[in-house]
């Protein structure tokens, strides 16, 4: 039998064998937290990122654009974000040997509690009370403090100017969204993603591709107006996103103590009200879709609402997705937050920047409003020789100083002098408005591509007696197909057979499917090479097609095989892919719509 930590270690060694990903620095001794791709490894992952982009953010009406923003992040932004102030993790560290660890971490894996957001005085009395010691040497451990996860750098050599890695990409799209708006013709809803490198000095990264410190998030900022939520999800929410199941944990369910989720349609989670904006719901269906697609069951998919002191500092209402995998339990791969307008009111605090938007009202409406001028002769009068100085600087202060202070105040201050209301002209007067300025509100699905990685490929590992194989599903594989010469007939047959299996190969390299050419070994060790990497499919070119041009076709799952025609490969991949079937499938729908 096959437990979970040696299936682990199987998959370990096949990514390590086969070229799918192994620790960083290798020669070096390794960095903790680090990481590479292999050869196999990319293609898998640039497969996922296509996947996620095919439906996550172009095939969503329009409504979401891409952008690729800076790593290197000056220091005012993320301080504008909150990140400087507040992201931080509670460190603590070993009295005796020196080592550093999470403090929250520490306390969930000795007493099976959860203590995320934990105060820092709460985690050291749980920590003096369960007399929790180093795990590595047994010595004394020093109260929790917050330890900052960006990564420091300058921008410029000798004296730079401070910055930091991103720690997510999402502050690109938020100081790039009054462009972005701009170019995309002024209209909300905007989503902006992107898919990109971000760096978290993690205090002690023990778990692989779960825990690193440099990874690669694929996410996306949704913009839209709160006045126009209900009509505008109603527009691009079709059924089968309403009717999306869902295995949801809320907070109130963590608050009474149930620890079972519920499962409820993304319809439910808008009538119930569980989501505070109904395109919580849209995305987090979206997602759940997205994960499926990739393999996941519905069933190991489950989506975890955060306490307050378990979010974010911008986020309003979270949601972890979470999947359960068979080496680490219940994983992250992906938060949706609510953040609101919190990170553009911040920049626009910090840069000055205009980032609202305009809302067009559907007809103008009266507005009151306050015109204040001086009365220039009895300000000359009170004040004669500092009568022009007095008129200067009343010209600097904007009209909303003006009406606060002289309005609401009864006076203003200039220059040291006393002002009274009584020396301006007040008037009001109603007029027609036909729209007003706004922050829109975000919600952001956030996934951890290395964390969807790796449950993809464990969940995808399938592990028997005879062999071990990788399920994954067609399109995320590598290569979509592998083609393999037999050794048989004469040395020239041989060469001929040769010959037509790479031309069967070059000719599906450059009709853009991804192929796969191995002539060495038998044809056993070929087919097991090509499992473990996961193609789907295997063409074979043998003496009969010296014959009658015909191959046999094997299916990874089942190893079933087909004769076919060598010019019916590139069809017979591409309906099984299922390229030809989503395409009809689509139409069909869609044309019964019109
Ligand atoms: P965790 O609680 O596990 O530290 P987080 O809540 O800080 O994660 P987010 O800030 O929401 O994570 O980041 C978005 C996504 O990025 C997560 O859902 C996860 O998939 C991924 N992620 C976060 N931290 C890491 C990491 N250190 N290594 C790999 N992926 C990560
Ligand atoms: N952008 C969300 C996060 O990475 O924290």
């Amino acid at each position: 039998m096959t437990t979970n930590n040696d299936k682990y270690e199987i998959l370990v060694k096949i990514a390590k064998k086969r070229g799918i990903f192994w620790p960083a620095f290798e020669i070096y001794g390794g960095v903790a937290g680090f990481y590479e791709y292999g050869p196999v490894g990319v293609l898998i992952k640039r497969r996922i990122i296509d996947e996620w982009l095919r439906q996550v953010v172009y095939g969503r009406d329009g409504l979401v654009v891409e952008v690729d923003t800076p790593i290197i992040t000056p220091r005012i932004v993320l301080k504008a974000s909150g990140h400087e102030d507040n992201f931080t993790d509670p460190v603590t560290e070993c009295l005796k040997c020196g080592r550093t660890f999470r403090a929250d971490h520490l306390i969930e894996e000795k007493l099976g509690i959860s203590a995320e957001g934990l105060s820092l005085n709460r985690m050291a009395e749980i920590m003096r009370q369960n007399n929790i010691r180093c795990p590595v040497c047994g010595g004394e451990l020093t109260p929790p403090k917050p330890a900052l996860l960006l990564f420091k750098t300058e921008i410029g050599p000798y004296k730079g100017s401070p910055a930091y890695l991103r720690p997510e990409t999402a502050q690109g799209m938020f100081v790039s969204f009054k462009n972005v708006f701009n170019s995309m013709r002024n209209k909300l809803p905007l989503g902006i993603a992107q898919v990109g490198r971000v760096g978290r000095n993690e205090i002690s990264p023990r778990q692989g591709l779960i825990r690193l410190r440099e990874f690669t998030i694929i996410e996306l900022e949704f913009f839209f107006d709160p006045e126009k939520q209900e009509e505008e999800v109603n527009k691009y929410m079709d059924e089968e996103l309403l009717d999306e199941k869902m295995n949801i944990i809320t907070a109130d369910m963590k608050l009474n103590n149930i620890k079972e989720p519920r499962e409820y349609s993304a319809l439910e989670l808008i009538e119930k009200g569980i989501v505070k904006t109904p395109w919580m719901a849209y995305w987090m269906a979206v997602g759940n879709k997205f994960l499926r697609s990739l393999g996941i069951p519905a069933d190991k998919i489950r989506f975890d609402e955060k306490l307050p002191e378990e979010r974010a500092h911008y986020s309003e209402q979270t949601f972890d997705q979470e999947v359960l995998t068979e080496k680490y339990g219940w994983v992250e791969v992906a938060g949706y937050s609510y953040r609101t307008t919190y990170d553009l009111s911040r920049h626009i605090k910090y840069s000055s920047a205009d980032l609202t938007v305009f809302r067009r009202y559907d007809k103008p409406r009266e507005k009151e409003v306050i015109k204040i001028k001086p009365n220039s002769v009895e300000i000359r009068k009170r004040f004669a020789n500092k009568f022009s100085e007095i008129m200067k600087a009343l010209a600097s202060i904007s009209r909303e100083e003006l009406v606060n202070k002289i309005v609401k105040q009864g006076y203003i201050e200039v220059n040291g002098m006393r002002l009274d209301k009584e020396l301006f002209f007040i008037k009001r007067e109603k007029i027609k408005v036909h729209g007003e300025k706004f922050v829109p509100h975000v919600v952001e699905p956030s996934f951890g591509l290395e964390r969807i990685f790796y449950v993809v490929l464990e969940n995808s590992l399938k592990i028997s007696n005879e062999r071990t194989y990788l399920a994954l599903t067609s399109r995320i594989a590598p290569y979509y197909v592998a083609v393999f010469p037999l050794v048989s007939g004469s040395k020239e047959e041989h060469q001929n057979i040769k010959n037509i299996a790479w031309a069967i190969y070059r000719g599906l390299l450059n009709s853009g499917l991804p192929a796969y050419y191995d002539e060495e070994g038998s044809i056993g060790r070929r087919y097991a090479r090509a499992d473990e990497i996961g193609i789907p499919y295997a063409v074979t070119v043998d003496y009969e097609t010296l014959r009658n041009n015909t191959v046999t076709i094997r299916e990874r799952d089942s190893r079933k095989q087909e004769r076919i025609s060598i010019k019916d490969i590139y069809d017979y991949i591409i309906d099984k892919i299922g390229f030809r079937k989503t395409w009809i499938e689509f139409l069909d729908k869609e044309l019964n719509k019109a």
